[in-house]
């Protein structure tokens, strides 16, 4: 049996995606609460997909998988992208789900072949695959992303659905580095790592989307919890569980008392904007961390509840959950809404309520934060 709270936003996410079935573009953020589109889906097009197939596993409304079928078409050509590290992103909710859900082999073949374009970037003599390549007139192809760890379970898909065991070393080795080089001793993380690309040596921490090289980007974290925990139920090994553990104590740690992290959290001033979509996601890592150690399941069923309470959209608004903060150095998405903060507010309410009755009590007194430090 599931909560009423979470079955009734659920309820409320699902008609709000169902609002704009049919309308053009992928939305990405939004602006004064008005979605902007991207006309190729950029990035963040799989969590629009994902959206749709979740209305439709969810409500069996043939609307919901008309237009998921209809944003995953064009989607599919960019799986063969050479310079793409989201493509995990991008293909786990959009192709792996449509092959699980309707399973049209040209999803399944997509999503393979998104899975090999991204083992193709792996840079053999550092162990990684890298952000970006040429972006901003930069050569960024040594630049390694802590929410490349979000990306890896594409690969261990792959790798189980065709037998190539090539994609999962190149995840493991990876994962790997990104453990090594991103996490810090007190279980915080670096948003970028900066290699040399041609001999591979480390050169040191950096960010792009975060207060400074040494402060912790609050969704880079939450890439680090959800992306370590998925991997860790995917079979990737215990380090990977134990690295979410370490990384999900830091969040809670340092999330304050109303559940949404400040968009950095070296950002700590009280006009300092907030990322409800690094809530979202990291309260998704904290119910996969909870089917092992059971009271993280309550922590987040909690920390879900207080971003339900605090962030979710006013009627009008076009999104699901405000307070998201795209990028705040670049001035884009602040204090906003995201597609990703919506996909992974909708997965993590899935999660609970179709989990809810093997895991144990989840209600208000569950606790937020790890021992009550709240700040
Ligand atoms: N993965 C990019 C971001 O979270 O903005």
């Amino acid at each position: 049996m599931s909560e009423d709270w979470a079955e009734a936003a659920l309820a409320r996410a699902l008609d709000c995606v169902a609002g704009r079935l049919g309308a053009p573009g992928y939305p990405h953020v939004t602006q004064g609460g008005r979605w902007t589109t991207s006309p190729d889906g950029f990035w963040t097009g799989g969590f629009w997909v994902g959206l749709c197939w979740a209305g439709y596993e969810e409500q069996g409304d043939e609307r919901f998988r008309a237009a998921a079928e209809q944003a995953l078409e064009p989607f599919l050509a960019r799986a063969s992208e050479a310079h793409n590290h989201d493509l995990g992103m991008m293909f786990c909710p959009s192709a792996v789900m449509g092959f699980r859900l309707t399973g049209e082999p040209r999803y399944r073949e997509a999503a393979l072949r998104a899975a090999h374009s991204m083992a193709a970037q792996f840079n053999e003599k550092g162990r990684f695959i890298p952000g970006w390549g040429f972006f901003g007139e930069e050569d960024w192809s040594g630049a390694v992303l802590v929410d490349t760890l979000m990306n890896l379970p594409l690969l261990l898909w792959a790798a189980a659905e065709s037998g190539e065991s090539r994609l999962r070393e190149v995840a493991l080795a990876h994962g790997k580095t990104s453990l090594s080089f991103h996490f810090r001793a007190d279980g915080s993380t670096a948003h970028v790592y900066h290699f040399d690309p041609l001999t591979g040596a480390p050169i040191g921490a950096g960010t792009y989307q975060g207060k400074s090289p040494t402060s912790c980007w609050s969704r880079g974290q939450a890439w680090a919890i959800a992306g370590c925990a998925a991997l860790a139920r995917l079979g990737a090994g215990q380090p990977y569980f134990q690295a979410a553990r370490r990384a999900a104590a830091y969040y809670l740690d340092h999330l304050p008392a109303d559940g949404l992290p400040p968009w950095d959290f070296d950002a700590t001033g009280p006009a300092e904007p907030k990322d409800s979509s690094a809530a979202a996601i990291a309260a998704y890592g904290l119910l996969l961390l909870g089917e092992q150690e059971t009271a993280l399941w309550g922590t987040g069923a909690a920390c879900l509840r207080a971003l339900a309470e605090a962030a979710q959209a006013p009627p009008g608004h076009e999104a699901v959950l405000a307070h998201a903060t795209a990028d705040l150095p670049h001035r884009i998405g602040v204090d906003e809404s995201t597609i990703y903060g919506d996909y992974f507010f909708v997965r993590a309410l899935r999660h609970l309520n179709k989990n809810t009755a093997s895991q144990p009590a989840s209600g208000p007194r569950a606790r937020l934060a790890r021992d009550d430090k709240r700040r």
